[in-house]
């Protein structure tokens, strides 16, 4: 089977990464079959360099009519100063509004390996295995009005935290289908003692919860979250919530399992689903070949499970960071006293002869 991806590595280690977990695929296509027609775009402050826009219409054009969409990360000190709507990230909003990639999915699962990486105690983190569903095209980050006004003694700035019956009832549907292929619990997150846009919120999630009976359906406020996710993380199983609260609690999530560069997430919702580390450019180890590839490749992954329905495949890639990790090669985000560092470029080599080898 062949293939069509676009692959926006973006900017900082988003350039390092990308090499790595494409090489890992192509081993992958060799072993069970398949090629992978990789088709570069640019994208965020890359994008920017090239041609002023952060998401030029080639790129939107290239994802649109690409089978999956591989991201690497955008952004970067040098794009700071520019406008909103010319900063690179507005490049990852755009492809997600663009792509109708309502649903971000971000698992956080510890490996075993790394349970002394983490900075919570390792019988706090043993066994967790959470998954975030994050409401990605609306709430406060599309919401309108929007924007920073002049007033008589200064500025006022406003964003808009909105969200639709639609909207609410889709992204549960997600939640609640990921829990019953799960441990069937879904903890959905709002602030509703407070804002009524969680009260709808928290409404529409108990109508669509009528049609999981077999899936158990808990609410907690996002304070309240933050800290359990500390305190007890294995009550967990599903977690939805707002693009905002989602955007927050996932990296905490991430950090549970010792660090977020090991993260993975998939962005889906209409016919392309986007696949990207939940980490961001890290412009301060970029060009350095520190940073953690297996967050990117473990999106490989995903991509090869949930656009292409290869679950065998994406396997042998899971199978092989297991155990890359119990060989105990680290990079410097997840090393330990005993264990061998590494850097990106052999962290990505090693995973790729285990995928070659593995049997
Ligand atoms: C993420 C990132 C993005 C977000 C930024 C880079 C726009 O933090 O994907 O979590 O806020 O959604
Ligand atoms: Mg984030």
């Amino acid at each position: 089977m062949t293939k069509r991806i676009a692959v926006l590595a973006g900017d900082g280690i988003g350039r390092e990464i990308i090499p790595e977990a494409i090489k890992i695929l192509d081993a992958v296509g060799v072993r069970f079959g398949h090629s992978f027609e990789w088709h570069e775009g640019q994208v965020g402050g890359d994008a920017i360099d090239a041609t002023g826009f952060p998401l030029p219409q080639e790129t939107l054009d290239l994802a649109k009519s690409s089978e999956a969409v591989l991201l690497g990360a955008v952004g970067g000190p040098k794009w700071e100063g520019l406008d909103y709507e010319r900063r690179p990230e507005r490049a990852l909003l755009g492809l997600r509004e663009q792509l109708g990639l309502f649903a971000n999915l971000r698992p956080a699962k510890l490996y075993s390996a790394l349970a002394e990486a983490s900075s919570l105690k390792p019988e706090v983190i043993e066994g967790i295995d959470v998954l975030v569903v994050r409401e990605l095209t609306g709430g406060i980050y599309f919401g309108q009005p929007k924007g920073i006004e002049t007033t008589s003694t200064g500025h006022r700035g406003i964003n808009t935290e909105v969200y639709t019956t639609e909207e609410i009832a889709r992204i549960a549907h997600v939640a609640f289908k990921a829990a019953q292929k799960r441990n069937r619990l879904v903890t959905s997150v709002d602030k509703a003692n407070v804002l009524e846009s969680s009260e709808l919120w928290r409404r529409i999630v108990v109508e669509v919860h009528k049609d999981y009976p077999d899936v158990t359906l808990h609410h907690m406020y996002v304070d309240n979250c933050a800290m359990q996710l500390i305190r007890n993380p294995r009550q967990f199983d599903v977690i939805v919530t707002s693009n905002l609260f989602g955007d927050i609690l996932s990296d905490e999530a991430a950090m549970l399992t010792g660090s977020i560069g090991m993260l993975p997430s998939a962005s889906m919702g209409a016919d392309v689903a986007m696949y990207e580390p939940i980490h961001g450019s890290a412009p301060d180890i970029a060009g350095k070949n520190v940073a953690n590839p297996i967050g990117m490749i473990a999106s490989g992954a995903m991509m090869l499970a949930s656009s292409f329905n290869l679950s065998e495949e994406a396997e042998a890639i899971e199978q092989a960071i297991q155990t890359v990790l119990a060989q105990g090669y680290r990079t410097k985000d997840i090393e330990a006293p005993g264990t061998t560092l590494v850097g990106t470029k052999e962290m990505g080599t090693r995973i790729l002869k285990l995928v070659q080898d593995e049997t």
